[in-house]
């Protein structure tokens, strides 16, 4: 057995007390209440990376939360890998659901549980470790690298977006390496080569200044409720397809080689889909397959209504307000701001008269399609070879990393993402878990790639 393996092993029970206490410290970014835990987690990120022996680590300030930043630079005439992961995490909620508290790790059945598990300490923890254990074994690292890891990852991201367009140079990389994605099971390695953008926007529907007796108003009055309905309707149909006109002008065709491994969909991840959703049959838009339609077709989804009256019993009221939150998936090429005036404008062509409609930008990032062959994927896929003893396969998510698109457009440099979740991780959902066989060879993997890159 080799020097590494030694140290990993031989630190496991270690590198899991280390993820265990940084997930007891409930960092949820998007609530205020949350603030000053989302500093410690922060804080906590520092303490490991000077600990592991960058000792060049610190927060850095934003109007928001914030960035942790460490580097170690002295791998001289060796390239500079920038390795980005988040600390914050999102709500818990329903609470209920949970079979042990989110913020209380929990290991069953090779698993651990907890808010943040596999999004995305987990994931960072297991290249803090790989770096920890290269420097414990030969006193140095292969590479230079600069560790910068965020807070405001899951409530839009935008300090880090600042930060970065503010000072690039600081930033100065070979190439980036995001480790904040999934591989299709244990057993099939993947590397991800695109991701969709994202806009998440409120639409506001007002009606009459006040809530009204729907008898006594009933037949004259707006209900915005009602309105809100006609316009979610109108934005798309029973088939999938999105009614914004112009949208899908600009989807980037695809290769022939990427089209075929949709079609033919070797791994059966369309099976997948209807396992890990419990349903009988796929939704969406059927003259498309399942694979596209979750990685490089748009989707606009309703992520919550409220309105009215939604207690128990009856209450005959017409409602003032209602509000939905509706987000859209974009895949490389459609631009969140354009889509953002697209969805608007769409959105008050749809609204009866009666009612007036606002609505907001809440955030947006953009998609982005990285190259397979530059040098740093090249040694990202030796890696993965040698651990799982078998390729990677190359595929695109579906979900939203907005620092990747930043890395490749201000910071012009190849980025990697690489990430050892699996689909059935249960992200944002209650029950959300890493597997601990995943942990370990995400950590082994991340040695080796280090040591291919240089
Ligand atoms: N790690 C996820 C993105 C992800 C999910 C990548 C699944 C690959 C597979 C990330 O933390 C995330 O949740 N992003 C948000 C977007 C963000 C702008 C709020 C998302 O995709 O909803
Ligand atoms: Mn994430
Ligand atoms: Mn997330």
């Amino acid at each position: 057995m080799n020097q590494i393996e030694t140290y990993i092993q031989g630190h496991e029970s270690q590198f899991l007390e280390d993820l265990k206490s940084w997930l007891r410290i409930p960092s949820i970014s998007t609530l205020p209440e949350h603030a000053g835990d989302v500093q410690r987690a922060a804080e906590y990120a520092v303490e490991q990376l000077k600990r592991l022996g960058i000792e060049h680590a610190e927060l850095i300030q934003t109007k928001g939360h914030p960035l942790v930043y460490g580097e170690w630079l002295q791998a001289s005439n060796k390239p500079t890998l920038l390795i980005y992961g988040h600390y914050d995490v999102q709500p818990v909620d329903p609470i209920e659901l949970w079979d042990s508290a989110p913020f209380e790790p929990s290991i069953r059945n090779g698993n651990i549980y907890s808010r943040g598990a596999a999004d995305d300490k987990g994931q960072v923890m297991v290249v803090l470790k790989a770096l920890e254990t290269l420097f414990k074994v030969n006193g140095t690292l292969p590479v230079n690298v600069k560790v910068l890891i965020e807070g405001e990852e899951e409530a839009g991201g935008e300090s880090i977006e600042h930060y970065i367009k503010t000072y690039p140079e600081r930033l100065g990389c070979d190439a980036a390496f995001i480790c904040d994605t999934h591989m299709p099971s244990p057993e099939v390695p993947a590397l991800i080569t695109g991701l969709r953008g994202i806009i998440y926007t409120e639409v506001i529907v007002q009606g009459a200044k006040q809530d009204l007796h729907s008898g006594t108003y009933g037949g004259v009055a707006p209900n915005p409720l009602h309105a809100l309905s006609i316009i979610i309707s109108r934005l798309k149909d029973a088939d999938g397809h999105i009614h914004i006109p112009g949208l899908y002008d600009h989807v980037r065709k695809a290769s022939h080689e990427e089209k075929s491994f949709w079609e033919q969909d070797p791994l059966h991840m369309d099976e997948a889909f209807l396992r890990e959703m419990g349903v009988s049959q796929l939704s969406g838009e059927l003259e498309y397959p399942p694979l596209e339609r979750v990685s490089a077709r748009p989707t606009l989804e309703v992520h919550g209504i409220v309105g009215g009256f939604t207690g128990d019993g009856a209450k005959t009221v017409i409602p003032a307000v209602a509000k939905a939150k509706i987000s859209m998936r974009l895949p490389p090429d459609l631009k969140s701001k354009e889509v953002f005036k697209l969805f608007e404008q769409t959105v008050k062509d749809a609204a009866p008269s009666g009612v007036s409609v606002e609505v907001v930008n809440l955030h947006g990032g953009e998609g982005v399609l990285v190259s397979t062959d530059s040098p740093v994927m090249k040694a990202a896929s030796a890696a993965l070879e040698e651990v799982y003893r078998t390729p990677p396969v190359y595929l695109r998510e579906g979900g939203s990393v907005p620092i990747a698109a930043l890395f490749d457009e201000v910071l012009n440099v190849p980025v990697v993402l690489m990430g050892f979740g699996l689909p059935d991780d249960n992200l944002h959902a209650p029950n959300e878990k890493y597997s601990l066989q995943q942990f370990f060879n995400g950590i082994r993997t991340v040695a080796s790639f280090l040591q291919k890159m240089a």
